[in-house]
């Protein structure tokens, strides 16, 4: 049987090492992802590390990051330090642009390794970038927002990225906000069907 742990540290020196796309060049730390690795229920799957992420070495740890531990904590009531979040890819892209084919297809094989390690119950994507490389898909977030797939037999949850939320601060009936709160409450019930 794989040791977890040291699987995951082979894993995390390999991505540190990592020169298989340009990114490699520009980047302060990788940011490898954070959070319990046994016995993980649920794994949240963000774009790409941006300045604050880059510095630090940690994911989610600026403003959009800030907002995410609200929504998790507040909007749901689900402990931000009891899942795993990571992104998509491990590098930041330059100026915080969009990763692009090549840079998503180079980190790739890394995303895979931590879910198939993690084994998690649920995986929440959050934004277009997630959601539509996991799911080889080219429905934008607003039509998959709240509704559940599957990525190889796990269950598969995407909400809007807190970006766009800091970029639209409506609370209105149906702003991406709003939506925001219906969706974090449906992952909650699903992690409690889980217990
Ligand atoms: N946005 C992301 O998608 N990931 C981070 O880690 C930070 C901001």
């Amino acid at each position: 049987m794989i040791n977890i742990n040291s699987a995951w540290q082979e894993l995390r020196e390999k991505v540190g090492n990592c020169q298989k796309c340009g990114l490699c060049q520009t980047r302060h730390n990788i940011v490898f992802g954070e959070g319990p690795v046994e016995n993980c229920k649920v794994m949240i799957v963000g774009e790409a590390p941006g300045e604050d992420e880059d510095l630090s070495g940690r994911p989610f740890v600026g403003k959009a990051g800030q907002l995410l531990t609200n929504i998790l904590e507040k909007g749901g009531g689900i402990s931000r330090s009891s899942l795993y979040v990571a992104n998509t890819i491990k590098c930041r892209p330059p100026d915080n642009r969009n990763p692009n084919r090549n840079e998503l297809i180079a980190c790739s094989d890394y995303l895979e390794a931590q879910i198939l390690l993690l084994k998690p119950k649920i995986i929440v994507t959050l934004g277009n970038v997630s959601t539509k490389w996991l799911l080889k898909t080219d429905q934008g977030i607003t039509t998959m927002r709240g509704q559940w797939f599957e990525w190889r037999g796990i269950k598969l949850f995407p909400m809007f990225h807190p970006s766009y939320l800091l970029r639209d601060q409506s609370s209105a009936k149906n702003s991406p906000r709003y939506l925001t709160w219906i969706d974090v409450r449906a992952l909650k019930a699903k992690i409690d069907e889980l217990q």
